[in-house]
This record gives structure tokens, sequence and C-alpha cells, in this order.
């Protein structure tokens, strides 16, 4: 398979903006090439005077030591929202090519795709909100360029059938991305352990959920050298500031903390998802791998705004196609949880 031929025809002689200092090889003892500001910046922080490392090799670095994945297998993104719009703008036609999602699912794919004019091929997931890989194997045309799979899924909770992405892995012939925000609070593993095998997987994670920073804004694409260094020839040449790069690189530290959290917050989901289902107006709560479950109710339109008059929020999903009568409720702090639960008894 050759990945460079899965881009769009023109990109193939699209060379990416080379920043100033990507020209030049060792030590510099005066730069005078980038137009920035000598004397320093008004912040008093350390070389904000300075461009960002356009390819964030430090944080690549460090991330490589607890994913185990090569500096040039990985993407950083602002969020990893900014590597699904790169994936589409790079490898798909507008007018011509499309993308195929299975809803109910995460809405940027689709709405990246319609920012780029690139057409959407929606196959539900089947009821247990599994793939039917039969209407995939019929609808997969020439022009299918990328299909994403979320898996555990927003907002169903479920993970997709393992063997299932792998069929699709094994036979389809363009991108395969399988998007893992919520993989840290799964049973399954995830599928950067299988990058080598296949050149055509990308792998979405990001810094946004169990790492407690969706206010930075890092997400991350794991995939073959090719994916990557075409997603590093349509990125903005500073898409992560010095600030964040920094951060980020801090947070990596707090690995213990970080499964602490994640540890606390299965328990949860496992504490409220039993505690739920004991609540009349509840009809079905849906089994969860994410930091969220997807839950059923009688009246989920009452229910909402219920819960907003008392101040909690949660999402209403009750009238996607998939996930009717449901609301998305997110996992919180066992004193947040206890509140929601004491709430829906008092209605
Ligand atoms: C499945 C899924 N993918 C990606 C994202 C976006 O994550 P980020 O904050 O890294 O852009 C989300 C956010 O909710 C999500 O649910």
């Amino acid at each position: 398979m050759n990945i460079a031929d899965l881009q769009r025809a023109h990109l193939k002689n699209v060379k990416g903006y080379s920043t100033a200092r990507d020209e030049f090889k060792g030590e510099a003892k005066i730069f005078l090439d980038a137009n920035e500001n000598p004397y320093g910046s008004p912040l008093e922080l350390e070389s904000f005077n300075r461009y960002p490392d356009p390819l964030q090799l430090d944080l690549k670095e460090a991330l490589g030591k607890i994913k185990g994945v090569p500096i040039e297998n990985t993407f950083i993104g602002n969020g990893s929202d900014e590597a699904i719009d790169l994936l589409i703008k790079a490898f798909c036609e507008p007018g011509v090519d499309e993308i195929m999602v299975f809803p109910p699912t995460y809405g940027m794919y689709e709405v990246c795709a319609n920012i780029h004019n690139v057409h959407i091929q929606s196959i539900p997931l089947l009821p247990d909100f599994q793939l039917n890989l039969d209407s995939i194997a019929e609808k997969i045309k020439k022009t299918t360029k990328i299909i994403f799979l979320c898996s555990p899924n927003n907002p169903s909770g479920n993970c997709l059938n393992r063997e299932d992405i792998e069929t699709i892995l094994a036979n389809f012939k363009g991108l395969v991305v399988v998007d893992e925000a919520y993989i840290n609070f799964a049973r399954q593993r995830s599928f950067i352990q299988e990058l080598t095998e296949y050149p055509n997987l990308v792998v979405l994670q990001t810094f946004s959920k169990a790492w407690g920073l969706a206010g930075l804004r890092v997400g991350m694409a794991f995939s073959s050298r090719p994916v990557i260094d075409i997603l590093n020839k349509v990125k903005a040449p500073y898409n992560l500031s010095t600030l964040i790069q920094q951060q980020a690189i801090k947070s990596l530290n707090q690995l213990p903390q970080i499964n602490e959290w994640i540890k606390e917050i299965v328990r949860e989901r496992i504490r409220l998802t039993q505690l739920l289902q004991d609540i009349p107006e509840v009809i079905k709560v849906f089994p969860s791998d994410a930091n969220f479950i997807l839950v059923k109710f009688k009246d989920p339109q009452a229910v909402y705004n219920y819960l907003m008059q008392a101040g909690i929020i949660v999402r209403d999903r009750s009238k996607i196609a998939g996930c009717e009568g449901c609301l998305r409720i997110s996992i919180g702090t066992p004193k947040e949880n206890e509140t929601l639960i004491l709430t829906l008894k008092q209605r």
C-alpha cells in the first residue's frame, strides 16, 4: 500500500512551509533568522520571544517513553480535533471523496467533512452499538478515503469489537482512523500495538480526558511515517505554542496521579451504573468503557430540565438516531455523583 498515493493528488507536489529553524544544523549562539524580538518577552517566561519548536520534538520524545511510539510516528495537534480536520483536509478531495462514519458517534468527523465539502457515508451502528460489517463491505467505494472508528464510542460508551476493527484494517485500502479518546478507561487494549502491522492505521488519543488537560488543547495521532509526514506538511507551522509544549511535558511526570484518577473514575462508573439502575425513571444504563455513561430515561427531556434547574448539566442525546430517550452523563467525583443520584431520587 502506497500511502503517498492516498493523499489528495495535488498535495504530492506541495512542499510544507520550511521554518527558519528547520534550515540550519548544529549549535547557534545568535538567532537573527526569524524576525523575533532579541530582548526577551514582557511575560518573564523563558524564551517566549522565540518561535516554538514546530515539530514538538521534546514533547514527542517524552510521550514516546510512555506510549512506546517513535517520534517519526507521532503527530501532535491542537487537540485531536486538529488531527481529524487535517486528515480530511489532506486525504479527501472536496466534492469527490468520502469518509465513512458509524452513528451515533462523535460529531466532529461529520462537521470537518462538511467544512471541507467531503461526502459522508453514514452506516448506523447495530442496536448493540457494534459495526454492521456486511453493510460496510457493501458500501465501501473507490472514493472512500477514511473510515472513522470511535472506540470506546462517544456517546454509547462501548468499545467496538476488536476483531471487527481488524477485519476492516485487513481489507480496506484507505485510512482507518481509530479514535481512542477514552481508551484509558477501557478494558480493551489500544491499537497502538498494531501500528507496525498496518501502514493505513491512524490511532487518535488526547490529553483532554484521562490526562485532565482539555483546556490545554493537546491531541495525538500515531501512524506510519508517510501519514505523519503528510500531516506535518499540511499543518500550520507553529500549531502548538511553547507554553502548551512545556506544560504537556510537565504533565507527563504526573503519570501516577493520572493512573489514580483513572482507577477512581472507573470505580465510580461501576458504582454510578448500579445506583442509576435502581432509579424508577431509568429504563436502561448502557455498559461503558469510557468516563461517561449513556442512560435511557422514560422522559429524558423532563429529567434534563429538572437536573438543569438543580444546577446539574448533562448532555441531551435523546434526539439523536440510535440514542432515543438517552442522556449522556459524565462520571464526576464521588460527591458530585452522590448529588446527582440524590437529586434524581428526589424527583
Ligand atoms: C471521541 C472523541 N474524539 C475526539 C475528541 C476531541 O478531543 P480533543 O479535546 O483532543 O480535541 C472528543 C471530545 O470530546 C471525543 O469525544
